[in-house]
């Protein structure tokens, strides 16, 4: 496990991507949100700014477009599809904070995305990353053995310029390295060339708040069994990633099902890959039911960073959004009551939202898991509360990883 010192001095707003300028985050405070470190980015061989887009293939992107906005509060900022000469698909893009996911779905019955659909069902098909110089790291990415998908181009339109190129990640998974200064020009568009703006006549509720998350935190990849390590030494070989954390054995076993995990992230920890395997147990892990229904390895979980997380569940709740529930037990247990000390909001609010918490030596988190968001046991989304912590809420795992089970139980797959 590396060592880490959370950011000590003010960090200087020149490491944020264009989309977090533009949500008006500062650095300081996304080091809040996320949990940023210092680091030499001069020994970076494939430095990283940060998130760029997640791109979900879904069945319905129509429908899902709205579902994002009037349940998540994103808003709609760019379009693709027929209409601007993109055959086979549509791809609505949403923002939320610092954040953009990007929605796909096939149009023409010939779309490749039928296929990739059929076999996965909603799911995260790429994590772009937004990258200062694509060339730098598609060298470094073919000299470390990675395979590329996307050779680097220049995609152009009256908005400006925009260099991309693309990565295989586990599954079918890809990363593809957006630049989005060109020769000394920040590229001017909504998202990217091909695209345009977009807006909705979707209005929110009166009173809702302006966003239910600021930022991306982490996003969880499941792996077969005995390949963990493997793509913990691909993110560290091609992408010089650090490693953060690990949980194995007990960490993580509850008396059935057991997993697993080793976190990675990039040098200032602004994007953060934990990586699950399976492990042997008397039952069937929760990483095996996701390989089951995902068709193979694939982004399990998503964690949003939020400043007020009890908010964020009130209106998703209101929303119908539906959260893995927490025994009573948890809350009035005084050992955990013991180890968490003073946390923002007293413990009977936390409970009242089965919001978890966990505490170690550089502070605690609040977050909470959804139930799969589509009709496979799959993706998930986590709600994340950070104060100082930069951890990922071990204190929590046999809490939330039994309550997994009591679901995969009623699906018939434990
Ligand atoms: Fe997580």
């Amino acid at each position: 496990m590396t060592a880490t010192t959370p950011s000590q001095h003010a960090l200087s707003d020149d490491i944020l991507t264009t989309t977090e300028q533009d949500a008006g985050l500062s650095a300081d405070q996304l080091a809040q949100l996320v949990g940023l470190v210092d680091y030499d980015v001069s020994k970076d061989p494939f430095p990283v700014t940060g998130w760029d887009a997640i791109v979900f293939v879904v069945g319905n992107a129509t429908q899902a477009a709205h579902y994002y906005q009037s349940v998540w509060g994103m808003e709609l900022i760019a379009y693709t599809g027929p209409e601007h000469g993109v055959k086979d698909h549509k791809a609505f893009v949403l923002k939320s904070g610092s954040i953009m996911f990007v929605l796909k779905g096939a149009v023409s019955p010939d779309s490749p995305l039928i296929a990739h659909h059929a076999a996965h069902g909603d799911g995260v098909v790429d994590i772009a990353l937004e990258v200062p110089d694509v060339d730098q790291c598609i060298e470094q990415a073919k000299s470390a053995g990675a395979r590329v998908v996307q050779e680097p181009e220049t995609l152009s339109d009256e908005h400006g310029s925009v260099r991309v190129a693309a990565i295989a990640t586990y599954g079918e998974t890809r990363h593809t390295l957006v630049q989005r200064e060109v020769d000394g020009v920040r590229y001017a568009g909504p998202y990217l060339p091909g695209y345009v703006p977009a807006s909705s006549s979707y209005e929110k509720r009166e009173g809702a708040p302006k966003r239910l998350f600021q930022a991306l935190d982490h996003i969880v990849g499941n792996v077969e069994l005995g390949k963990m390590d493997e793509w913990v030494d691909f993110y560290n070989r091609v992408m010089g990633f650090v490693n953060m954390a690990e949980f194995i054995g007990d960490d993580i076993a509850t008396d059935y099902s057991a997993l697993m995990s080793k976190v990675v992230a990039n040098g200032n920890h602004r994007v953060k890959f934990p990586l699950n395997e399976p492990a042997i147990a008397k039952r069937k892990s929760q990483i095996d039911e996701y390989l089951e229904f995902y068709a193979g390895p694939g982004a399990q979980h998503l964690a949003l960073a939020t400043n007020d997380i009890l908010r964020t569940v009130d209106e998703l709740v209101k929303e119908g959004v539906e959260f893995l529930d927490t025994p009573d037990a948890y809350y009035d247990d005084p050992e955990l009551r013991e180890r968490i000390g003073k946390v923002r909001v007293p413990i009977e609010e936390l409970k009242k939202r089965r919001i978890l918490v966990d505490r170690d030596e550089d502070g605690y988190l609040l977050q909470i898991f959804t139930k799969p968001l589509g009709d496979r046991p799959t993706v998930f989304f986590e709600i994340i509360e950070r104060h100082g912590s930069l951890g990922f809420g071990k204190g929590n795992f046999k809490a939330l990883f039994e309550s997994i089970e009591r679901e995969q139980d009623k699906r018939g797959n434990l």
